[in-house]
């Protein structure tokens, strides 16, 4: 155990102030002690009513932000130790993660690391070429969180079942006026919102599914087949779990973001996607569609970006 210094310190905040949350309401604190140990707690004043009524979005983020965490100390040559949810008593308290002993990074976490700065929710259409293979082999290895399933997206007629669900998904929400009240007021009108801003919208007036990623009053859904062939180009990884508690949420969110930052590290592009999975007879929907053995906790998709993006990273 060990005091963390003010360098140490910083690296932890920053990693984990640039994980990606629901509608980019950052719904964590975390308080680093000085006898090296991190607590990690959910914000539950940072509450989407409509969007995640049972807050399974905000512990999604949260474990995202324990993975940055992680990652961060990994870095700076700590081996970490996890315990979720360790306090009865204080059920808000998501994760605390003490530095056990030291250990020398290694590449991969260092890459890993290196990718938190370049990783961003990519919401218009990717470039064309697919992702290949060894590529895809990869990202799946990247994670490490036990519990957590990934399953790809495979062939012409899951894509159409995804379609399917998206498209319902997309026409309910998009007529209902309480979550769409909801969606504007965590919406900023800049390209790049401040962490805890909320969403940008630079890509919500015109962009269709699945590019833009959030339906609002003005997206155009196109019709399924349509859709499907889109999404057959993409590489889309579902998260799903055994259960449907808050382990459950915590270790899909970091799951999928170990994949995410693999990816970015790839030079790929991606996003997350629960906005669909919101309406109970979507995730129903799923589940019998692609025979999922467990619970649809969100949606990965991954490509290549356009040659003017790649160039600007
Ligand atoms: C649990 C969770 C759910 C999300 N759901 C969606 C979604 O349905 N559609 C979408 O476009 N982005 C979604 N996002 C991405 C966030 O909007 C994004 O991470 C946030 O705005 C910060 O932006 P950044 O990812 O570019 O850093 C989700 C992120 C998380 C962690």
């Amino acid at each position: 155990m060990t005091a963390w210094t003010p360098g140490e310190k910083n690296l932890i905040a920053a990693a984990a102030c640039a994980a990606p949350s629901v509608h980019n309401t950052k719904p964590w604190a975390l308080e680093l002690h000085d006898e090296g140990c991190a607590e990690l707690y959910e914000r539950l004043d940072r509450s989407l009513p409509r969007h995640d009524p049972l807050g399974r979005d905000r512990l999604i983020s949260c474990g995202a932000a324990l993975e940055h965490v992680l990652l961060a100390l990994r870095v700076l040559g700590w081996v970490p130790g996890t315990s979720l949810f360790p306090d009865p008593t204080r059920p808000d308290l998501v994760a605390r993660v003490t530095a056990d002993r030291r250990a020398e990074a290694s590449d991969e976490d260092v890459a890993l690391h290196a990718a938190i700065a370049h990783r961003r929710s990519h919401r218009t259409p990717f470039g064309t070429a697919p992702v290949d293979p060894g590529t895809r082999a990869r990202l799946l290895a990247a994670n490490r969180t036990a519990g957590v399933g990934l399953r790809v997206i495979t062939g012409p007629g899951e894509a159409a079942a995804l379609a399917g669900v998206l498209t319902h998904s997309a026409l309910v929400l998009r007529a209902d006026h309480a979550y769409q009240r909801e969606l504007s007021a965590w919406t900023a009108p800049v390209r790049d919102p401040l962490p805890g801003g909320g969403v940008s919208s630079a890509t919500g007036r015109t962009a269709t599914l699945p590019w833009a990623g959030l339906v609002r009053r003005a997206t155009a859904v196109p019709d399924p087949a349509a859709l499907a062939g889109r999404l057959g180009a993409e590489l889309l990884v579902l998260v799903e779990t055994p259960d449907d508690g808050p382990h459950d949420h915590v270790r899909a969110g970091m799951a999928a973001e170990s994949v995410w930052l693999a990816a970015t590290a790839a030079g790929l592009f991606g996003s997350l996607l629960t906005q669909p999975f919101q309406l109970s007879e979507s995730r129903a929907g799923l589940t019998e569609a692609l025979s999922l053995g467990g619970f649809p906790q969100l949606l990965l998709r991954f490509g290549h970006g356009h040659h003017h993006e790649e160039r600007s990273r």
